[in-house]
């Protein structure tokens, strides 16, 4: 390996700008040459790479965002737009690519890897979808940004008195409304995975913590429920309880990364570097276990990750 090219792909996520600070300055380390691809297999097929240097990357480490932008590219899913994508990289002479986003755009480092491009893929979602992996680039910062809005929505619930259902992101994983549930001391927490769409249970639930006393109900909905204004409206009605909804949406894919993100993040760029500089390629980066390993693209893509039980069931006596 003599040029590594990287990329981000799909959705951002706050790591991501450690991520690509970690491959440039591990790979100049290394001796390689470093390219940037700017939005990400789009920009690829325009040809948009940069070059890139140890200050290309200075004072990024604490931004969110990706300063290689992103985008998600339709084109790339198709057998031309993959040739064309690997025959650019040969043309800039990138004879590896670390891609940094989600399962979609493993998709497209396998493809690149099967037409000759050594790739790597690093695990960049704040949804923590990815199967092979207990982290993912940008998870942690976005619980932590939800967590503190949602904490500002129940004090002023509380001094209302109201139901407050509050719709977080996660596509159609339930792990930021899991983790924001149980961060927030929440009444009731709608997982894609495991709500059963039964309103009424949901409704026999906030009168019975009423009569207990309680002076707010907080729900957290997942966006793959969704439908939270439409809910809060059959709830008020059926309770009498004033009941808003809140949708946090896009705030909780920005902001400064937190330190467990940084750290993250710039290990796994280093480990992807390292990877190229061993001759393997198809592989994606992961942290499994207390550990960061790495697997084979098509193994990681064919896993299944589901919610974890014991979590999900203490939530019913945490808000008693
Ligand atoms: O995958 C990250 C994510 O923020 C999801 O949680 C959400 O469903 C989606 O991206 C939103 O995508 P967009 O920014 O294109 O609206």
């Amino acid at each position: 390996i003599k040029t590594v090219g990287v990329l981000t792909s799909g959705g951002d996520a706050p790591g991501m700008n450690a991520a690509i600070r970690a491959v440039v300055r591990e790979a100049l380390a290394k001796g390689l040459s470093v390219k940037g691809i700017k939005r990400g297999y789009a920009g690829l097929l325009q040809e948009e790479i940069v070059d890139m240097d140890a200050r290309s990357v200075s004072d990024i480490i604490e931004r969110g965002g990706t300063i290689l932008q992103t985008a998600r590219c339709k084109e790339f899913t198709t057998s031309e737009g993959q040739k064309k994508g690997a025959d650019i990289c040969k043309k800039h002479g990138i004879d590896g690519v670390i891609v940094i986003g989600g399962d979609g755009s493993f998709q497209g480092a396998q493809k690149l890897a099967a037409l000759g491009i050594n790739t790597i893929g690093l695990p960049g979602t704040i949804d923590l979808d990815i199967a092979c992996t207990d982290y993912t680039i940008g998870f942690d910062t976005a619980v932590n940004t939800a967590m503190e809005a949602i904490d500002k929505v129940r004090d002023t619930s509380t001094s209302h008195e109201r139901c407050s259902i509050i719709e977080v992101m996660g596509r159609g994983a339930g792990y930021i409304a899991l983790w924001c549930g149980i961060a927030n001391g929440a009444e009731d927490i709608l997982l894609p995975e495991k709500y059963d769409y039964d309103e009424q249970k949901l409704i026999d639930n906030i009168i019975a913590c009423r009569k207990r006393g309680k002076q707010h109900h907080i729900i957290i909905n997942a966006e793959g429920i969704g439908h939270s204004t439409s809910m809060a409206r059959r709830i008020e009605e059926a309770t009498g309880i004033e009941t808003r909804a809140t949708i946090l949406g896009h705030m909780q894919r920005g902001g400064s990364p937190t330190c467990k993100d940084r750290v993250y993040a710039s290990t796994m760029g280093c480990y992807a570097v390292d990877l190229l500089c061993q001759g393997k390629s198809n592989r994606v980066v992961a942290y499994r276990n207390g550990e960061f390993v790495d697997y084979d693209i098509d193994e990681a893509l064919a896993m299944k990750k589901s919610i974890p039980e014991y979590q999900y069931e203490i939530c019913r006596n945490l808000s008693i």
